[in-house]
């Protein structure tokens, strides 16, 4: 997830777009860049780093142009450098193109272009806009603007600045968001409202498959046909703070809802005629063919995506798997060589206990893959192979949209896998992926009913103790709720096997403790009632979570959230999503600080 913002009017360019980027931080911030148009060229500035970097870069002297773009990136394609930062423009730098999203056909098109003698010079998929609009311009730039829509596939909010079109800015967005802000003889296009409520409180809210023209005297709104679209103005009342946040009351609610997105985004490019393909994973069959088990290794959170990840590679790709707490794996003496994958998970990819193990791993001969989201983390650039949640930064502690992004990567690793051993047959691999693209909707479904859980967390306000309980996936996911909540609302929950209760947990059990009860894998429900009903008969107050037209529950427990019904092994990344919600609402309930939980930090790097 990266930053954009554009200007055109009476002031001068670049500090407006600078002030601009330094808002929008929050989306990206590994390298930056500027590009204005200055006596009919495009002069571009770029910095790695963060944003000060490109203050340094700029100096005192800068270029007193009225009209650019700026772009504060979050890598995706192509490692955080000087030269994959945005702007990137065209051969004869006539076109300048800033990009948040992902062109999922650039390679074929980067070819073709290569193929007609144009020269990139970054690893980026944005370039590609660039050439594009060099190859398509035939004195027409918003006709060359279409005709580049028209060819590319993805997710994209682009701006270009043309000396071609030296009075105006061309933009476009599909699956990324973009706001045009209308002042007094000057405006301003962005990624989202943070980074022009300094200047501006009206803006419009562009919508999927719209194209604004931006000229010093006004803005033009259509669809990529060039229909006129009426756009309403839309009067800004949040402040600075609440911007960033997108209107959300903390970084974590904010982050809870982009999962649908993120998901979305994540499978982005890696689902094609029914087969995963990855392209940052270059293990061969014969690679693979000589690894015959599997650890994944993890801390918090990332660990208990690695606990489904288990339970998917084992029952998928016939590959025995550990699942490994990574401060302890490296003491232990695990038994890998260059018969083992190993595999890390790290949200930051800078987690010093994680970083440790993939040295040890490494070290032992193993093969070591990687699912983290950030892009030229230490974690990144140390793994044989990545495969990048792209979920965009996440700044709340408690980790939310990583984690149903890492149970994403579990579930593509554990697909690819298969499809490379021939452990499954592809009517199944089919069957699993028609339903895997059906998740980021079904997410967004159970956030719709955010208002249920809201009401149900009110009543652990006075709570000192609660247990998550599950059997199978269900435990794993058991394990991340009870620890969400702990961790910002500072009750002491625990998870724990449902058919393990009995063996001691079954006596802190007393009238009203409070006890979540996930009860989603078909294969063990009816012990997972079985389990509800020995704490109901010690009058604990229990809620429930199953599949939505799943009656049956409803007799055994107090109350009862269900989520929409999908395969058992994709069902942990949405059975989390409620659990989020009840930590969330329990901490402001409580009046903790949600962001920022007493204690404890983002990224761990110390051991
Ligand atoms: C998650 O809510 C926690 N903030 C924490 O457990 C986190 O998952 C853990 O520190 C691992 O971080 P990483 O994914 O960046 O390696």
């Amino acid at each position: 997830m990266c930053g954009i913002v554009g200007y055109i009017g009476k002031q001068v360019a670049i500090p407006i777009l600078v002030n601009g980027l330094k808002k929008l931080e929050y989306r990206g911030y590994d390298s930056a860049g500027v590009a204005v148009l200055d006596h009919g060229k495009i002069v571009v500035s770029k910095s790695v780093g963060k944003l000060v970097a490109l203050d340094e870069e700029l100096g005192a002297d800068y270029s007193q142009s009225y009209i650019g773009i700026g772009h504060t990136r979050w890598a995706t394609h192509g490692r955080p450098s000087h030269v994959n930062a945005h702007p990137h423009h065209d051969c004869n730098q006539d076109f300048a193109v800033v990009h948040n999203g992902i062109i999922e056909n650039y390679l074929e098109l980067k070819d073709a272009l290569i193929e007609k003698g144009h020269n990139f010079v970054s690893e980026t998929d944005t370039e590609v806009l660039a050439h594009l609009l060099e190859d398509c311009y035939d004195g027409d730039l918003e006709g060359a603007v279409r005709k580049v829509l028209a060819t590319i596939r993805g997710s994209y909010a682009m701006v270009v600045l043309s000396c071609k079109g030296p009075d105006k800015l061309v933009a476009a967005r599909k699956d990324s968001p973009m706001v045009v802000g209308l002042g007094d003889e000057e405006f301003f296009v962005a990624s989202d409202i943070t980074a022009i409520l300094n200047y501006t409180r009206k803006v419009y809210i562009l919508d999927d498959g719209e194209m604004v023209v931006i000229t010093g005297e006004g803005v033009n709104v259509t669809d990529f046909q060039g229909t006129p679209r009426a756009k309403e103005v839309y009067d800004v009342k949040w402040d600075a703070v609440a911007a960033e946040k997108g209107g959300y009351e903390h970084f974590m609610l904010k982050e809870i809802n982009e999962q649908p997105h993120a998901l979305q985004a994540t499978m982005l490019g890696r689902l094609k005629n029914e087969k995963v393909v990855l392209e940052e994973v270059d293990l061969t069959l014969e690679q693979l063919a000589q690894i015959n088990k599997v650890y994944i290794v993890a801390c918090g959170t990332a660990w208990h995506a690695g606990l489904v990840g288990k339970t998917l590679i084992e029952r998928w790709a016939h590959l025995p798997v550990e699942v490994d707490i990574a401060s302890e794996f490296r003491y232990r003496s695990p038994l890998i060589d260059e018969h083992t994958l190993v595999v890390v998970i790290s949200q930051s990819g800078e987690t010093a206990d994680t970083l440790a193990a993939l040295r040890e791993a490494k070290n032992r001969g193993a093969r070591v893959v990687a699912v983290t989201n950030v892009v030229g983390s230490t974690v990144s650039r140390e793994a044989h192979d990545v495969i990048f949640t792209w979920a965009g930064p996440e700044i709340a502690v408690a980790s939310t949209k990583a984690y149903t992004t890492q149970l994403e990567g579990m579930v593509l690793l554990g697909l690819y896998l298969a499809q490379v051993k021939g452990t499954l047959p592809s009517e199944k691999i089919g069957e699993i992926i028609t339903a895997l693209k059906k998740i980021p909707a079904q997410a967004q479904e159970i956030l719709d009913q955010e208002s249920l859980i809201k009401e149900l967390a009110k009543s652990f306000v006075d709570v000192e103790d609660a247990f998550f309980i599950g059997r199978s996936l269900d435990w794993a996911v058991a394990m991340e709720g009870s620890l969400k909540m702990k961790e910002i609302s500072y009750i002491h929950a625990e998870a724990y096997a449902a058919g393990e209760l009995k063996h001691g947990t079954l006596a802190l059990i007393t009238e009203n403790t409070p006890v979540i009860a996930l009860a989603t894998q078909r294969d063990v429900y009816d012990k997972t009632i079985s389990n509800v009903k020995e704490v109901k008969a010690r009058d604990a107050r229990v809620i429930g979570l199953t599949y939505k037209g799943n009656t049956s529950l409803a007799k055994s427990v107090d109350h009862v959230i269900y989520i929409p019904e999908t395969m058992d092994e994709l069902a942990p990344i949405l059975t989390v999503i409620p659990l989020q919600l009840l930590s969330y609402y329990v901490s402001v309930a409580r009046g903790c600080d949600v962001d920022k939980p007493r204690n404890l930090a983002k990224s761990v790097t110390v051991e």
